[in-house]
């Protein structure tokens, strides 16, 4: 949540960093703002709503050109979207500029001090208190990476603070504890953002920042220490995200090049995972056999769309190695004192790498003796650096705050751990395992296909623009591709959207159906288990039977439900376990259709950022 971005160097800062906005507005875009330091001062605009009414103001009132600067995009938690309340945050002589992105949760406190101590304070942020306090230990210290430690110390929270000084003006200091940060090292310039993607065009030579630590940026370079003071030691490594594909490359929308880059990104994702010898290798998980061998419960925890993916993850982890496996929203995990120790596995689902959820649920995990494996879609971010291992999905940058291609390779992933456990624990064969790889390998061609005959989706979901609810329904693991497609349509179309586990209709649910309601109803292979398909034919006709329009996937050949779909999409043929990676395109096509009827913003729906960086 909230996007940050600070340049040093001899381009134009304000270039630089308003770019950098546009790449990271999907974190958040209630409000905008910049700072440069120019002619000896600095110089600052900001402006509620989207990332181009800041643009407009730039127009209509230039700011002096500098090459040192900072930016926001900002997702509010302190102050609504006002102009007042948009970073940067300025202390009262308008010397030093501050971005922030968390929550300081002791803001109240500091803010009254500094009003005692004749601070005037102009938004309702708890971000401003921090400039304040900068410039009050700039004038002891004249030195703001100083400045930022000493302030550091004194904050609670999570936080990213980016900041500039007027008396510094080649200089630019950052900030970090529980909240995303990354440097960029280019020749004879630096930066910092809330993820690569604000300065990839400009260098792929990134360093990971770690908690609690400040760096301090100059054009020859960077010095990271702790909050402390005490110097740390500084991790590098390359970015190897291509520029383009944080672009829309000629896309209305980054969600329907992301739909689009699906095949891509599930082959990318199973590279390489099969050795020499046949096995299965996933040389990230760097978790010894002889502990897999001993786990005796898989939880795995994640929010969101990541959730979704865990709950299928739990019917392949049981049905392939008989481990018992929990799925839990990291949002609850913690709160409930689960049961974990070191036989525990916990798995952390995060595209982002970033879910301040997730992260204090794999905390609280490990701190319980239990081991981490993450999969995770962003390299070098918290979650993946703070787990015992990780399994890195291979989509590329997703930017759509709708996760699509995010989950199909987390599915991948989450198979591969599946597999990768029956391999290490002798539940399943060399040659079983080989085979479902060889499906795996299936996959980006079928959704190949999915993606070519999608056009009657897409005029379903534009004559279904007026409708008020559509509900959602599967069995097995198609129950929570059910729960994926009503999340989908609730985020992108603003839509009441219900998915339920089919048996439950008869508990309750099934009250809801009217009338040309549109009922969405996943349907298992007919080939799989004959009992769990025949079930769900029955509850396509106790709907039908009450009216319900049935909008039904099923795979290509089942004549049987021919007659009681309404509207009928084809997904191609594949295993019971394997069928979410082609059931949930058309759904995910279906939403951004439907949200397009309706005017809404596909890419940035209302309220939501891509990354919850806050509890
Ligand atoms: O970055 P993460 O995978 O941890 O994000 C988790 C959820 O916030 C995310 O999946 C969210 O639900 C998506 N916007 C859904 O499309």
């Amino acid at each position: 949540m909230c996007g940050i971005v600070g340049y040093v160097g001899p381009q134009s800062a304000l270039d630089v960093v308003v770019a950098g906005l546009r790449r990271l507005e999907y974190r958040g875009y209630d409000s905008a703002g910049v700072a440069v330091l120019a002619d000896g001062g600095m110089a600052a605009a900001k402006k509620s709503g989207k990332l181009v009414n800041l643009e407009k103001e730039l127009v209509d009132r230039p700011l002096p050109s500098g090459s040192t600067g900072i930016g926001h995009t900002r997702w509010a938690t302190h102050g609504g979207p006002t102009d007042a309340n948009a970073h940067p945050h300025l202390d009262n002589a308008g010397r030093v500029a501050v971005v922030h992105n968390g929550i300081i949760e002791n803001f109240a406190e500091l803010r009254a001090e500094l009003a005692g101590r004749g601070h005037g304070l102009e938004s309702e942020t708890d971000t401003e208190v921090v400039a304040h306090l900068l410039a009050e230990e700039f004038s002891g210290c004249a030195d703001l990476a100083e400045s930022m430690r000493l302030v550091c110390r004194r904050l609670e929270g999570a936080f990213t603070l980016v900041a500039v000084h007027a008396d510094e003006p080649d200089v630019v200091v950052g900030a970090r504890r529980n909240s995303p940060l990354v440097v960029g090292v280019g020749d004879g310039e630096a930066f910092l953002a809330s993820d690569v993607a604000a300065f990839i065009e400009h260098t792929r030579a990134a360093v990971e920042l770690g908690q609690d630590q400040v760096v301090e940026l100059r054009r020859d370079g960077v010095t990271v220490t702790g909050f402390d003071g005490r110097p740390a030691e500084v991790r590098s490594y390359h970015v190897d995200w291509d520029v383009s594909a944080a672009e829309k490359g000629g896309y209305d929308y980054f969600m329907l090049k992301e739909i689009a880059e699906q095949p891509k990104a599930v082959a990318d994702t199973l590279l390489g995972r099969i050795d020499a010898s046949g096995s299965l290798s996933l040389d990230e998980v760097r978790i010894p056999a002889r502990v897999l061998k001993e786990v005796d419960k898989v939880v795995v925890v994640a929010c969101g769309t990541a959730f979704h993916a865990g709950m299928i993850a739990k019917y392949a982890i049981e049905h392939w190695t008989r481990i018992p496996c929990e799925v839990e929203l990291a949002s609850e995990f913690r709160y409930r004192d689960p049961i974990l120790d070191a036989r525990t596995l916990v798995v952390a689902i995060s595209q982002s790498g970033e879910t301040m959820d997730t992260l204090m649920a794999l905390r609280h995990a490990r701190d319980q003796g239990a081991r981490v494996l993450a999969i995770c879609n962003t390299n070098g971010s918290t979650i993946p650096r703070e787990s015992d291992a990780v399994l890195y999905t291979h989509a590329g940058p997703e930017v759509a705050v709708a996760s699509t291609k995010a989950f199909l390779t987390q599915l991948v992933a989450c198979y591969l751990v599946a597999l990768y456990l029956a391999q290490v624990r002798g539940t399943k064969w060399a040659d079983e395992i080989r085979a479902v790889v060889r499906d795996l390998a299936r996959i980006p061609g079928e959704v190949e296909r999915v993606l070519e005959t999608m056009e009657p989706v897409r005029e379903l979901a534009r004559s279904l623009a007026a409708k008020d609810t559509v509900l959602f329904l599967g069995r097995h693991v198609g129950y929570p591709v059910a729960l994926e497609g009503a999340l989908k349509l609730k985020e992108l179309a603003y839509m009441h959207a219900e998915g339920f586990a089919a048996g439950e209709l008869k508990h309750g649910p099934i009250a809801l159906i009217e009338e040309d309601l549109p009922v969405v109803v996943v349907v298992p292979s007919p080939r799989g288990r004959s009992v769990l398909y025949d079930k769900i034919v029955s509850n396509i006709q106790e709907i039908r039977a009450r009216g319900a329009r049935t909008i039904v996937i099923a795979e290509e050949g089942d004549e049987a439900v021919v007659p009681y779909a309404d509207h009928l999409i084809r997904v191609p043929v594949t295993p019971t376990l394997l069928q979410p990676l082609v059931a949930t395109v058309p759904l995910q096509v279906f939403a951004c259709e439907l949200a397009t009827a309706r005017g809404n913003e596909v890419d940035q729906p209302r309220n939501l950022a891509k990354s919850v960086t806050v509890e």
